[in-house]
């Protein structure tokens, strides 16, 4: 049996309460991998993580071969394979997530540099605190050059699930049977689901649904759903964004079936002629070895192209607002 080491900061958080579980009970990692958890939090929240830990210790995890909590990150991140960036403050009613930009972007250069300090070799980053493309910017850069750029990765996968969602409800079809449906650009309201390289079971998707619909009610639905979530629930999604984790980590760690894709946020290597100094989403395969690949050579019309360019664009906005963050 192998062992992981794995962080959570953002510990006494919504998020990390639905998202603890999973990881300690093997829904991340599978049946054979034991899971050394550490648990992050500023000082001021520290004393709550005690209750966190007593309810993990409670739920008598067999997986679980190491716990523990602390605010001094030389501790928690000593060592660690994976570090799943979770604590930030999250965004109100009314708020777009690069409202948070000036707010949470040096939370993410204090991540950086302790990760390049204490992370393991093969340390391994998963940005979830929002703007999370711009914040995994912010903290790789603040890493300096020697993680390599395919370890840092941030959470569009929500999106992703919420579009299969909707797509797989509209279509009378099951949620597993929509593929290659992948988001592009920035997790915020200018993201592009791709639904013209998207399947239902046999049909493309917009065989399978009307394309008008997809156009004018589906994306703006799957843009708008985190704010959607935060007008009905008063707080930030929390139950789905701890599955959305979990399933792009477990996407990561496990080969990608032939016929589907998935998406994360990466940093651009230039494919699509997308910039090289941004965190985009794009869909990708996995070995799962932890490392990816962006899909090559898919054809995309001029909407999706159109589409592409809005969100790339304000990325590329996000990177020059916080240009002072990425050369601390
Ligand atoms: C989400 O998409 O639900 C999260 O990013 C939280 C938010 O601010 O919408």
């Amino acid at each position: 049996m192998s062992i992981v080491r794995v962080v959570v900061t953002g510990a006494t958080g919504q998020v990390a309460y639905a998202l603890l579980p999973r990881i300690a009970s093997g829904a991340m990692f599978g049946p054979d991998t034991e899971i050394d958890l550490r648990l992050s939090d500023i000082s001021q929240m520290i004393e709550k993580t005690k209750g966190v830990l007593m309810e993990l210790e409670d739920a008598a995890y067999p997986l679980l071969a190491g716990l523990s909590a602390s605010s001094d990150r030389a501790q928690t991140h000593k060592d660690a394979d994976w570090v799943l960036l979770v604590g930030s403050v999250p965004r109100g009613p009314g708020m777009e997530r690069g409202d948070l930009i000036r707010t949470n972007g040096p939370i993410f250069v204090a991540e950086g540099k302790a990760i390049a300090e204490h992370g393991s070799g093969g340390v391994r980053v998963v940005v979830v605190g929002n703007p999370c493309n711009t914040n995994c910017l912010i903290a790789r850069h603040a890493a300096g050059g020697g993680i390599p750029a395919d370890r840092w990765t941030a959470l569009t996968r929500l999106d992703q699930n919420r579009a299969r969602s909707l797509l797989a409800v509209k279509a009378g079809a099951r949620v597993g049977d929509v593929k290659r449906l992948a988001i592009w650009g920035n997790h915020s309201a200018t993201l592009y689901p791709d639904f013209t390289n998207a399947v239902v079971g046999s049909k493309p998707a917009d065989k399978a649904v009307d394309r008008a619909w997809l156009e004018r009610d589906f994306i703006p639905a799957v843009q708008q759903r985190g704010a959607a979530v935060i007008a009905a629930r008063g707080a930030s999604s929390a139950l789905s964004a701890g599955q959305a984790i979990v399933d792009h980590v477990r996407s990561l760690v496990t080969p990608t079936p032939a016929d589907d894709w998935f998406s994360a946020a990466v940093v651009s290597d230039g494919s699509y002629g997308i910039a090289t100094d941004i965190v985009s989403s794009f869909p990708l395969t996995s070995k799962g070895d932890g490392g990816h690949a962006i899909v090559p050579d898919l054809r995309l019309d001029a909407f999706a192209k159109a589409k592409i360019d809005a969100t790339i664009a304000e990325l590329e906005r996000e990177r020059d607002i916080v240009r002072d963050l990425l050369a601390a």
